[in-house]
């Protein structure tokens, strides 16, 4: 069995639902990125089960232990493992499904494809518990994705015939997405989540389930990323999404839609704005030709309703090939789409931290990457400006030694003229720059004169 995903970031996922524990490892994390350990703790708390009435029962606290790759809080650049116990693990609710499989769940071709000695129990590596593990990876991957000003936001589109409103394929703002944390379910209304809840619940009522559609949108991504064929955004993100069990369609931008459309409808007329090309829609959801365009990506992931139903099913007795009716008692999710809207954001999140590009978008970058080019030249500048402050340390000792004064103005003036020209257009912010410089070597080599005896 595979449970690999990825070309530049990997991860392996492993563990079972009825295993001891369940987790993965993620390798090709860039080195000097900060894991914030309690903000993965809360992201997943979000797919935890166990929380409300319209989650599985089964109690697990979802507590990350992490091994390797991270040295005080930051990323090492080895492999980053991540470890999450299977405390409430009921082997007894699973017995009778060994030998009669539960029609729409993975138990039959699982069964005849690994064998009986194949770790099943509870769906096995099939069971939407390997999604704690996808949450895992995917929220250290949000985590670095947001440093380089991307955001990710899912939302529950549907919930059998109840709808939210769908999101602006143009952008959301920060009150909408904080609003969304905080309601029951993770939708737009307050209408919409009490409609939402009342179709969960009554389906549940009688033992049946019901399915649901996620959508994400991804804002601050540069144009350029991905490209064409096999490496475009659309191939990268589909294998990761399919990845959740139970997701039975993706799709992107007007998705299935578009094919209803005319033209002239679905394109997304160019225009000028700010002195920057943009465009006036977004029906193509932030893709074209595989190649993000710098506007906001836009996806949905369908969810079929949960297998396990306690509704009377019709199966097969396996080892004696008798048709017989499955009741399955034990702990379901009789809507999984709730859950599954932050492992939609985590699988995500992989993708797209997976076609960053090493070390830069293509030729007009957007925020993500004037930010990470910003980033490099402050690495360059603050090893120098460090070496600056040392030698001006030298000299104020050496004019201590010689008795000579601190302040020498033409010594600054012509100074101030060289870094003038140097700097050309930007001699204006340059020279002011270096008046502080100068300011703080005085101030150190003024300080050096009042300590020495
Ligand atoms: C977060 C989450 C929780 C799930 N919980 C359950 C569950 O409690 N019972 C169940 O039968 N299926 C559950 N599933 C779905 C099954 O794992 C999935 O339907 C099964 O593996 C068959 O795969 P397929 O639906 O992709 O074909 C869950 C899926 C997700 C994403």
């Amino acid at each position: 069995m595979s449970y690999n995903y990825g070309q530049r970031v990997r991860v392996s996922v492993f563990g079972a639902s009825h295993a001891p524990f369940v987790g993965v490892t993620v390798e090709g994390l860039p080195a000097g990125e900060p894991v914030d350990l309690e903000a993965l703790r809360a992201f997943l708390r979000r797919r935890a089960p166990g929380q409300n009435a319209w989650s599985s029962a089964r109690r697990e606290s979802d507590e990350p232990e992490l091994c390797g790759g991270l040295v005080d809080g930051v990323t090492d650049g080895t492999p980053l493992t991540v470890m999450i116990k299977n405390n409430d693990v009921r082997p007894a609710d699973y017995a009778a499904l060994r030998d009669v499989p539960r029609p729409g769940h993975a138990d039959y071709p699982a069964r005849v494809k690994y064998g009986a000695a194949a770790e099943l129990d509870g769906g096995g590596a099939f069971s939407g518990r390997m999604t704690a593990p996808l949450c895992a990876a995917g929220g250290i991957c949000l985590q670095l994705l947001a440093r380089r000003g991307v955001r990710v936001t899912a939302h529950l589109l549907s919930v059998g015939s109840v709808s939210d409103a769908p999101f602006d394929p143009m952008g959301l703002d920060d009150v909408t997405v904080e609003a969304l944390r905080h309601r029951e379910l993770p939708v737009l209304s307050d209408e919409s989540c009490a409609q939402m809840r009342e179709e969960i619940l009554s389906a549940a009522a009688e033992g049946d389930s019901v399915g649901g559609v996620v959508e994400c949108l991804v804002e601050g991504l540069p144009l350029g990323l991905g490209g064409p064929l096999f490496e475009g955004l659309e191939s990268r993100l589909a294998p990761a999404l399919f990845a959740i069990p139970a997701v039975k369609g993706v799709s992107f931008g007007e998705g299935f839609g578009a094919a209803a459309l005319r033209g002239s409808e679905n394109n997304d007329p160019y225009v000028v704005r700010s002195g920057a090309v943009t465009t006036l829609t977004n029906h193509a959801g932030g893709v074209l030709g595989g190649l993000s365009t710098g506007l906001p990506l836009l996806l949905r992931a369908a969810f079929k309703p949960t297998p396990s139903i306690a509704k009377p099913q019709r199966s097969v007795r396996l080892s004696t090939l008798e048709e017989t009716e499955l009741r399955i008692a034990g702990r379901h999710d009789p809507c999984v789409a709730p859950r599954a809207v932050p492992v939609v954001e985590a699988v995500t999140a992989l993708a797209l931290l997976d076609a960053w590009p090493q070390p830069e978008v293509g030729a007009e970058p957007g925020l993500a990457a004037l930010r990470e080019k910003i980033d490099r030249t402050d690495a360059a500048l603050a090893p120098l400006l460090a070496e600056r402050m040392r030698l001006s340390d030298e000299i104020g000792a050496l004019k201590r030694e010689k008795d000579l004064p601190v302040r020498d103005k033409q010594r600054e003036e012509t100074l101030l003229r060289r870094v003038s020209v140097l700097a050309g257009e930007e001699s204006g912010s340059v020279a002011a720059v270096y008046q502080a410089i100068l300011a703080e070597s005085r101030a150190r080599q003024t300080r050096g004169e009042e300590e020495t005896p």
